[in-house]
């Protein structure tokens, strides 16, 4: 049987939007519990040695001071598990180290005390007044620094990803090429600077432990601590109703739950430990500093003949970690020789993490400007260089694409932007003393799939209004309301009667949403528990001998507006409240649970899209203004488009501070992040926001999930970059391979 789709598809407002905008949302820091106390966390003044003393004497005098925790004191972590990705769906630390477990300092800003007060300004106090001493010493915290010492991992992100991927011969690639391209891109760090700051509330009841943590899936969260303080899982509830931003600097679980737990066994109380702006640049990851180099050849008609990828990139002591940018740039064209190498710095940092499009965005820069550089010196249209290196296949795998649109994605992006009036010729445009640029790229985010089900529960009650629940938080990303129109559609009931609950480890377990995965992942398993929902009142009513739809076929039963019914045209049927009612049933309820199919392995699974950018260049000022943005992206069924939109616009206008604005840089002589305030890292603000338009293609994909999301939370970000420095050469006749491209560069 089918139900026609009615809610999927609408651009129905957010759910939690009345709350969010009324203050009526309650976040994990404004959590209130009686007799709570309030950590702070005393990073290290010094990137590398080992701590010689803490006098914490005067804190402990200070008034309201509860307790100074230092690694004198903590009782030691039951164990530390192994850094996996969040979306494993397994105990996903950020780094597998614990601060606090003795003297040794890796990184400023590593805890080195916490310390408990009855309220958040004592607390602060008395951070204030511990006296640490170190002995320093030599630190790198730089690529620069590491330069010589870099390593060739076997692998990274925890042995998902290989150190090294090949294919074809890449010499004899180069060798038959007509043209070479070698270049070099760098990228400065970036940080993640969610609205919402990290913040866990931590509440003991006998052995029983609650959490109130900003996180991006709480069953990480609860298997993470659960492992750090040698709980059984059950033990530790994880609650995440409102998350104010992430952009995968809370996809990782880091150490401050797993301290405010420990901070909080140790006063008795219930204990807040919440991140100040400061702390965010030092405790969460971050992007990390990055060189690219591409080796590029091709044919004179623009085909590709061969590719070699290197990325150099600076890491903590303890993690071979580096975002996945040899991905999407090895695996949207075709081209036979290629190599892949990530080469990593042992540096005084902490690991680097997720941040937004985590990899795609940066090693997409590098790829599409450099193909921006083979379209300009043969002399051939950008938007027709790639449709000549198109590949209807995944090339590291030979097998088709689940479903793709690429091709549409750069006609239809080229339309509405006006491509066609774009002058080849550099400096060809202008307005007044501006320089006109335009530029694209391509742009890609694979499809993500769990290791593990995904779980979901519908409950429908007998006044005929629904509820459906999983684990997963809203982290900003609009799930709770595209999982109401999921469920309704699904059960056959307006969306106003469907509601969404999250957040919570006690519902169906949900792994983190994270590389875009959220929305596939999560819909399936609604769409699955709220299907089976309805298979069951539709089983009940024609079961019963008092039900109109007594020994109908159940396959031919349609169910509208919460009525089951023979056919539409006749109404012959009943609603469900009535059904209920009848049976004196309360509610009805179903669970339902879905993995990734064998069958998805063989197909290679992608979020395609095209990025179109104009700019205007003051040559004598190095003033850079985007304009306009144009993308156009083919993310499978849309379920909400006014919240995929956003998504999307949201990713491309990272892209514009990516490209313009966002950076952090080491200070090496003292180890420090030279940005740790939203005053001094840049991102864009309404004023640097030119109109973004994006477009949407539609694709159908009967492979990736049961309603066929491919998601759109990263890729917006992907090629945005590349098609905004693209415009600048295009304006300017000036390439820069760098990132952001600053005022300084440009004059
Ligand atoms: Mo996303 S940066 O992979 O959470």
């Amino acid at each position: 049987m089918s139900t026609p789709t009615l809610a999927i598809g609408q651009p129905t407002d957010r759910v939690d939007g009345r709350h969010k905008v009324t203050g009526g949302a309650h976040y994990s820091a404004d959590v209130l519990l009686v007799g709570m106390a309030y950590a702070v966390l005393v990073g290290a003044r010094v990137p590398s040695g080992r701590i010689t003393a803490i006098d914490a004497s005067e804190a402990l005098q200070a008034e309201g001071v509860l307790s100074v925790l230092t690694h004198e004191n903590l009782p030691k972590a039951a164990g530390q598990p192994p850094l996996i990705p969040s979306l494993a769906g397994m105990p996903a630390p950020g780094q597998t180290f614990f601060p606090l477990q003795d003297e040794v300092v890796h990184y400023t800003g590593q805890p080195v005390a916490v310390v408990v007060a009855d309220t958040l300004e004592r607390a602060q106090h008395a951070g204030a007044l511990i006296r640490v001493s170190y002995e320093e010493t030599p630190s790198v915290t730089t690529l620069d620094q590491g330069r010589d010492e870099a390593y060739e991992p076997e692998a990274i992100f925890a042995g998902f990803i290989p150190g090294r991927s090949e294919r074809g011969d890449v010499e004899s690639g180069l060798a038959q090429a007509e043209v070479r391209i070698d270049a070099t891109y760098t990228y400065a760090a970036n940080n993640h600077n969610p609205i919402e700051p990290s913040a866990t509330t931590a509440a003991w009841d006998g052995d029983q432990l609650t959490l109130y943590d900003a996180t991006q899936g709480v069953t990480a969260t609860q298997l993470t601590v659960a492992a750090l303080l040698g709980l059984t899982p059950s033990k530790v509830r994880v609650v995440s109703h409102y998350v104010g931003g992430s952009f995968g600097c809370k996809a990782m679980i880091w150490a401050h739950p797993a301290l405010a737990a420990l901070a909080a066994r140790q006063v008795g109380r219930p204990v807040k430990l919440a991140l100040n702006r400061e702390q965010m640049f030092t405790s969460v990851g971050h992007r990390e500093e990055q060189e690219q180099r591409i080796t590029l050849g091709a044919d004179k008609e623009g085909r590709l003949t061969a590719l070699r990828h290197h990325k150099l990139s600076p890491t903590s002591h303890f993690d071979d970690w580096a975002e996945p940018s040899l991905g999407v740039a090895g695996q949207i064209y075709a081209c036979p020789n290629y190599e892949g190498v990530y080469r990593l710095i042992r540096a005084n940092t902490m690991t680097p993490t997720f941040m937004r499009a985590p990899g795609e965005a940066s090693g997409m820069f590098a790829l599409e400007s450099t193909m921006d550089d083979l379209a300009h010196r043969l002399g051939i249209d950008p938007v027709e260089l790639r449709l000549r290196n198109y590949s209807d296949t995944d090339p590291t795998t030979g097998n088709p694409w689940s479903s793709c649109g690429l091709k549409e994605c750069y006609a239809r992006g080229a339309e509405r932007f006006g491509w066609h009036r774009r002058n080849p010729e550099p400096r060809s445009h202008r307005d007044g003393r501006w320089l006109i640029g335009y530029g694209m790229a391509a742009a890609g985010y694979p499809v993500y799939g769990p290791n593990n089900p995904q779980r979901a529960r519908a409950r429908l009650y007998s006044d005929g209004t629904a509820v459906v629940q999983a684990a997963t938080p809203d982290f900003g990303t609009g799930v709770a309301t595209v999982m109401t129109q999921v469920a309704a559609d699904a059960l056959g009931l307006p969306v106003e009667r469907c509601r969404f609950e999250g957040g919570d480890t006690t519902l169906p377990t949900i792994a983190a949403a994270v590389g875009s995965s959220g929305a596939g992942m999560i819909s399936a398993a609604v769409h699955t528990a709220a299907t089976r929902l309805r298979d069951q009142l539709i089983a009940l009513a024609v079961a019963d001998t008092q039900s109109p739809l007594h020994g109908a076929d159940p396959g031919t039963v349609v169910v509208r507006d919460g009525r089951m019914m023979l056919s539409a045209d006749t109404g012959t049927g009943e609603s469900y409240g009535d059904l209920l009612h009848r049976n004196f049933l309360p509610d009805v309820e179903a669970g339902g649970s879905w993995s990734p199919s064998a069958e998805s392995t063989r197909y290679g699974m992608m979020t395609f899209g095209a990025q179109f950018a104009e700019v205007a260049v003051d040559p004598g000022l190095g003033i850079a203004r985007v304009r306009r943005m144009v993308g156009a992206f083919a993310p499978g069924r849309v379920l909400n488009p006014k919240t995929a939109r956003s998504q999307l616009m949201g990713g491309m206008l990272w892209g514009l501070g990516q490209a313009l604005l966002e950076a952090n840089y080491m200070d090496a002589r003292r180890g420090r992040w030279v940005a740790s305030s939203l005053g001094d890292y840049l991102v864009p603000v309404h004023a640097d926001a030119p109109s973004v338009e994006v477009e949407l293609v539609d694709v159908a994909d009967e492979i990736v999930n049961p309603l066929g999301v491919k998601g759109v939370g990263e890729v917006g970000q992907v090629g945005a970059a590349a098609a905004i420095a693209n415009a600048v050469h295009h304006a300017t006749g000036r390439r820069f391979r760098k990132l952001p491209i600053t005022l300084e560069d440009l004059l």
